[in-house]
């Protein structure tokens, strides 16, 4: 029981004042009308000024087992972290691997069944029940989605599920377009498998970048978020960084283009520059190559 000596009488109501949220709108895309609980992980993962995040995937090894770059995460990942906003990965590296002191936002992988070794890549299935993405505090679950492929209906499935799971709970899902061998990635594709994962209630999509990219993101009603796909110079990825975020990206989640870099802090720094100051990729790249010499 308070102390009740002293206590102030409340008279300051403001009542010429309208109440202070009503005007507002929430800023991430598409989630204006979530209840509060997504709202906050939305926050988490999308940064309130610039609106955008980095996204850091290590989510490789589910099916590629240990790739280069990724070998000790143990090691890469702790370094990592401060210049990055969100660890996508799964929750055998996130409970071994990722330090849970820390402010950083967690994407867990929540899907899995392919793999490199059976060159069986488009069938999944939900490996990662509600209760422990909620245990791992998790602010989104990744659903890989095969549009278009031989898995699209166990694809639809896993995406169905765990949004219902999610909706239950407030967490939301971000669906990631696969991409396979045979696979198209024009923007005609990526306009209807990132439209397609929205519509069926994803509050993120990650995707590539492509052509038309624009027209992607005009067509779809919650954020994209781009992938960095294979390993390219560091000029080039900076370049695939800005020319996604300047034509409307929500920010990336990459990679093969950190992890696998001589020098992966520096260059997420760099992607930060892009992502979060409205660096040119230029910019950005005369930062890596400043930062690099140091
Ligand atoms: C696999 C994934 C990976 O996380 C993603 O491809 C990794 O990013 P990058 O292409 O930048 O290495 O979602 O489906």
């Amino acid at each position: 029981m308070a102390d009740l000596d002293g206590l102030k009488v409340a008279k300051d109501y403001h009542l010429d004042v309208p109440f202070a949220n009503n005007s507002e709108s929430f800023y991430v895309k598409g989630a204006n009308n979530l209840d509060w609980g997504m709202k906050k992980h939305l926050a988490n993962i999308f940064d309130a000024k610039s609106g955008n995040t980095v996204m850091f995937a290590f989510d490789h090894g589910y099916f590629m087992g240990s790739v280069s770059g990724l070998e000790r995460l143990d090691i890469l990942v702790p370094k990592l972290i401060p210049s990055v906003d969100v660890v996508m990965c799964t929750r055998g590296a996130l409970r071994s691997c990722v330090p849970p002191a820390g402010n950083k936002a967690v994407a867990l992988r929540v899907t899995s069944g392919s793999s490199m070794l059976n060159d069986d890549l488009s069938h999944e299935i939900v490996a990662v029940d509600i209760e422990d993405a909620i245990r791992c505090n998790a602010d989104c679950m990744a659903v890989q989605a095969f549009i278009g492929a031989d898995g699209q209906l166990e694809s639809i499935d896993n995406i169905s599920k765990v949004i219902n799971a999610g909706i239950r709970h407030s967490i939301p899902t971000m669906g990631v377009v696969a991409v396979g061998k045979d696979m198209d990635r024009t923007d005609k594709y990526f306009k209807h498998a990132t439209r397609v994962l929205a519509e069926l209630g994803v509050n993120i999509v990650k995707t590539y970048y492509c052509d038309n990219f624009e027209e992607v993101v005009a067509a779809c009603p919650v954020p994209l978020v781009v992938a960095g796909g294979k390993k390219l110079p560091e000029n080039e990825a900076l370049t695939l960084a800005y020319n996604a975020i300047s034509k409307g990206a929500h920010g990336v989640d990459m990679g093969r283009n950190i992890f696998q870099s001589h020098h992966p802090i520096e260059m997420a720094e760099a992607v930060r520059k892009i992502v979060h100051e409205k660096a040119t990729d230029k910019e950005a790249y005369e930062f890596y190559k400043n930062a690099i010499s140091k």
